[in-house]
């Protein structure tokens, strides 16, 4: 017996069924333009799931585009703090997924540790989906590439440059990258870089990974910049973290070193004037508003890939 598709990264899915939830994605965005934004898609394909969402962290654009995800695929969803739970009182996470699994049809975590989000899929017997862990942000990544693709851009042989912190959002890019062949120019300050496992698996998949302390080096040519916070959610705020940073803020100068035409990402909250001056962040080339509505389309693509229904 099978067990459920858990989207726990982007691995799980792989390059084949990434590409079609973009394209997924990209349909069913298009068939409801000026539609409410709660009237179910004509062919409601989850009519009557539930989707469990569990928050151990702060979330907009998860928690909002998750619901309503569910509710355009004709389902339903229900949020559960886990201050408010028997989990922040020491349940323990397999016991809360096998109860889960027995009311719900899907789980969707966002949790300070992605051992958490694995002791989960280890015990539920529904899909378990990962919200953003310590480690990596998956069903980010799939809304950025929308958002890529939807600019025009080709991903195979696409250069992508980051700036910044070597972060879980990184890290899922990383894993993009190996799947969807293409190249990521990786600047941070010493002593920030990403996990080398990361690499290592996007370098194994065919991508070509730069690393570099040197802003510029990572700009230069790229098709597309990307930043993220320089502080994520479970971290200190250390004084001598922001000063090594500092020179890696999406600025006009390093936007100018970019290809023509070359597109800014932020998966937000942004923090303007730290990782991205507002010059960029306001500009026509930033497109951080298409990429936060994306959430919901890319987020719709990974509901029905958990169901067999994409891919
Ligand atoms: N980008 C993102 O995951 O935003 P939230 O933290 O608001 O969910
Ligand atoms: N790297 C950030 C992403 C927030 C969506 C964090 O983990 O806080």
């Amino acid at each position: 017996m099978t067990g459920p598709r858990h989207f726990l990264s982007l691995s799980d899915a792989g390059g084949d069924a990434i590409a079609a939830m973009i394209n997924d994605a990209q349909v069913r965005k298009r068939a409801r333009v000026a539609w409410p934004k709660g009237k179910p898609d004509a062919d409601a394909a989850l009519a009557g799931r539930v989707l469990a969402m569990i928050f151990e962290k702060s979330s907009t654009r998860t928690r909002v585009s998750f619901d309503i995800a569910i509710r355009q695929l004709g389902g339903s969803a229900l949020i559960l703090d886990s201050g408010t739970t028997q989990l922040g009182r020491g349940e323990s996470i397999a016991d809360t997924a096998r109860v889960l699994s027995r009311m719900c049809d899907a789980i969707m975590i966002r949790t300070d540790s992605h051992d958490k989000l694995e002791e989960m899929a280890r015990h539920a017997t529904v899909p378990v989906i990962n919200g953003l862990t310590d480690r990596s942000h998956p069903c980010q990544i799939v809304a950025d590439l929308l958002t890529i693709v939807e600019k025009g851009k080709t991903l195979p042989g696409l250069e992508l440059a980051w700036l910044g912190d070597g972060n879980n959002v990184l890290h899922s890019i990383l894993e993009a990258a190996g799947l969807m062949k293409f190249n990521v120019r990786v600047g941070t300050p010493a002593g920030y870089e990403p996990d080398p496992e990361f690499v290592a698996r996007a370098r194994a998949g065919g991508a070509k990974v730069t690393l570099t302390h040197d802003p510029v080096e990572a700009a230069s040519e790229a098709d597309v910049l990307v930043t993220d916070t320089w502080v994520s959610m479970g971290q200190q705020h250390a004084r001598e973290k922001l000063a090594a940073m500092a020179p890696f803020q999406v600025n006009d100068q390093l936007m100018g070193k970019a290809k023509p035409g070359a597109r800014f990402l932020h998966c937000l909250p942004a923090h303007v004037g730290e990782e991205v001056s507002e010059s960029v962040f306001e500009s026509e080339q930033s497109d951080v508003f298409d990429e936060a509505e994306n959430r919901i389309h890319a987020q719709k693509s990974v509901l029905l890939w958990c169901f067999g229904l994409v891919a």
